[in-house]
This record gives structure tokens, C-alpha cells and sequence, in this order.
């Protein structure tokens, strides 16, 4: 059994590409290991300054997770804030990191390159994200491609401070899932909030099919056969087995399929799939004390695994003035 670790940051209405991309994979991860599982709102400060919505798109992510199949019984899931030892952590491993490493990780150089001013917060973010994933004993961190250089930053940082202080922290291990396709968003792009293609997991039926109804196709007229190589055979295939894909692409190439007949049906796939989630996540917004009581048991399960760490860590730096003779 292994220690599987990720986080999500609450930066808006979570959507297929995080459903697909991500916590599909960590809920089946619950079953046959030990899984840790955050949401991380100390890493959303970096853009959201908005208290409202900071507070309001945590809540609704950790329902959205739970609402989705995570079970807080079977794995420990938490609230990055309510662990606020990673603060610590930060500080201790910003020690050990060169600015160097810093300028030249690719998200940070992504975002100034789109002109947002950066903070030290955002600049000083992957070494928030290594404290995340050093203070719980990660081994294994399922994230999406974008995420590799954060890790290789993170393995750097365990063996570093490995090296200097003696051994106290794992080093982990990215999960790239291989197979995952990059889920597409209605144009044809990468499905993501900052491109404003997104289709979300909950929401109003009405708004929901009208985003599948504008998925782009191609002007291929009905009587020839159609490209499998598009977002809406891709986004359909998400749904299906095998057997079912392969039925989809000789659908496609069969002269007559009609776009709007096949959106509608993935529509309907969609609606019919996350049914039993919907439902779930009626019952986590009429019943916020629960899922408080949950979060709050989750941080003291996550907490207590920090403390150990960050005992040893303190140790090994020097900061247990206390424990030594003069
Ligand atoms: P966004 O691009 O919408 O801001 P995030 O960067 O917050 O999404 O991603 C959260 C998680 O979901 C990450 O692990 C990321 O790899 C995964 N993810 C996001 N979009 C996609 C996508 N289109 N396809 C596959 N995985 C995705
Ligand atoms: N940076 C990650 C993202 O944007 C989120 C994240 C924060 C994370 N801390 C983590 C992922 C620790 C894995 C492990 O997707």
C-alpha cells in the first residue's frame, strides 16, 4: 500500500478536464491505497484575492470531490489551510532552495509571460507545493503533465535537504498517467478555465447540454463519412469502454451520423453517468455540517502525520535549541 498524494487548488467550477485529468484517478486510488487528498486554498491566494469566492470555490470543490466518490472514511482528505504546518515547512525548505530553481520553473514564466504581476507567493509557489507533499510522507503524486517540472523541483528539495540534514523526508514519485488523454473543451483546445471552454461536472441541465451542443465540429456534409480525430469523438469516448468506442468510430465512419444527433446523446451519456453524483451533491449542500465535520476530521488525521515530520525536520535544522547541553 502505498501513499498516494494530490491536491486541487478552488480556483472555479471544477470541470471534466479536472474530472478525467485528475480526481477520477485519485477516487479509484482510495480503494487499494492510502490515499491524501486536499484542496489547496493557500495556493489559490497566488491569483483569487476575493474573499468571497476564495471561501465560497473551496467549499464547493471539497463537495464536488466528495459529491464525485471521495470517501473521507476511506481516504484522508482535508483543507490545505486547516494544516497550516505546510507554512512552516515552506520556510524551513526555502532555505535550501536556489532562486535559480525558482526563475525557471515553467508555470511561473508561463504566467509572467501573460502579464500577470507576479507576487512572491506565486514565484515562491512550488516550494509550497513540495512542503504539501514532503510533510505527509508522499510516495506516489498523480498530476497532469503540467505538473511534472513541480515535482521534479519537489524531488530535488527531499534530496537536498536529505543531504544537508540527514535523511527525514520521501522522496515521491509523479504518477503521469500515460493513457489520459488531454481532455478537449468545446473549441478544439485544452478544456480549461483560462480558456473559457469548459463543460462543468454540476450545473443547471439547460446550461450543461447548450456547452455539449456547441462542442466545434467540421462541415462534413451528412451523406460522408466523419474524422474520429475531433473534440467530440474525443469527449465522447471519456464515456465509453472499448467495445463502445470502437462502435462510436464505425458510427463515424458510416455516411449519415448527424453532429447534433451525437452531441445530444453525449449529452444524455453525461447526464445519465453523473446522476448518482448529482444527487450526492444535493444532499453535501443541504447537509454543510457534515461536511465540516468530515474536513475537520481529515485536517486532524493530515495534522498529525505533519507534526511528525515537521518534528524531525525542526530536529535535523537545528531549531530544538531546547534539547541540547551547554
Ligand atoms: P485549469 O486548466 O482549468 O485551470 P487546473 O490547472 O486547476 O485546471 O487543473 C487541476 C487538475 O486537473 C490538474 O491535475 C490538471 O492536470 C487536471 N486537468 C485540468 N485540465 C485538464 C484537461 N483538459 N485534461 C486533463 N487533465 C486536466
Ligand atoms: N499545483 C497543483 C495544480 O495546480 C496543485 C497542487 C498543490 C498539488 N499542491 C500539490 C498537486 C501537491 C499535487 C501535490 O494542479
Amino acid at each position: 500500500m502505498k501513499r498516494v498524494l494530490s491536491g486541487i487548488q478552488p480556483s472555479g467550477d471544477l470541470h471534466l478536464g479536472n474530472y478525467f485529468g485528475m480526481m477520477s484517478r485519485m477516487i479509484k486510488n482510495q480503494e487499494e491505497n492510502d490515499l491524501f487528498c486536499f484542496i489547496v486554498n493557500y495556493h489559490a491566494l497566488t491569483t483569487i484575492q476575493d474573499k468571497d469566492r476564495l471561501a465560497m470555490n473551496t467549499l464547493n470543490a471539497a463537495m464536488d470531490f466528495m459529491a464525485l466518490g471521495l470517501d473521507p472514511d476511506k481516504s484522508t482528505f482535508w483543507i490545505q489551510s486547516d494544516v497550516p504546518q505546510v507554512c512552516e515547512s515552506t520556510w524551513l525548505l526555502s532555505n535550501i532552495v536556489n532562486v535559480g530553481l525558482l526563475d525557471r520553473a515553467t508555470s511561473y514564466k508561463d504566467k509572467l509571460a501573460k502579464g500577470i504581476t507576479a507576487n512572491v507567493g506565486l514565484y515562491s509557489y512550488p516550494i509550497l507545493m513540495a512542503s504539501d507533499i514532503l510533510l505527509f510522507g508522499g510516495e506516489i503524486v498523480p498530476v497532469g503533465k503540467d505538473q511534472k517540472q513541480h515535482i521534479e523541483m519537489t524531488r530535488d528539495m527531499a534530496i537536498r535537504f536529505n543531504n544537508i540534514f540527514g535523511e527525514v523526508f520521501i522522496v515521491p514519485e509523479a504518477d503521469i498517467e500515460k493513457d489520459t488523454p488531454l481532455v478537449l473543451g468545446m473549441d478544439g483546445q485544452k478544456m480549461s478555465k483560462s480558456y473559457g471552454n469548459t463543460i462543468p461536472i454540476f450545473g443547471a441541465e439547460k446550461d450543461i447540454r447548450k456547452k455539449f451542443m456547441s462542442i466545434v465540429t467540421d462541415s462534413t456534409e451528412i451523406d460522408e463519412p466523419k474524422d474520429i480525430n475531433t473534440p467530440l469523438f474525443q469527449l465522447y469516448s471519456l464515456f465509453l469502454n472499448d467495445s463502445d468506442r470502437e462502435e462510436l468510430s464505425h458510427r463515424f465512419a458510416t455516411p449519415g451520423m448527424r453532429y447534433g444527433d451525437v452531441k445530444q446523446e453525449l449529452f444524455e451519456t453525461f447526464w445519465t453517468q453523473f446522476e448518482p453524483s448529482r444527487k450526492k451533491r444535493e444532499y453535501l449542500t443541504r447537509h454543510k455540517d457534515f461536511v465540516l465535520q468530515k474536513l475537520k476530521e481529515g485536517a486532524e488525521k493530515a495534522a498529525t502525520v505533519a507534526e511528525s515530520y515537521l518534528t524531525k525536520a525542526r530536529k535535523a535544522m537545528g531549531l530544538n535549541y531546547g534539547e541540547v547541553n551547554v
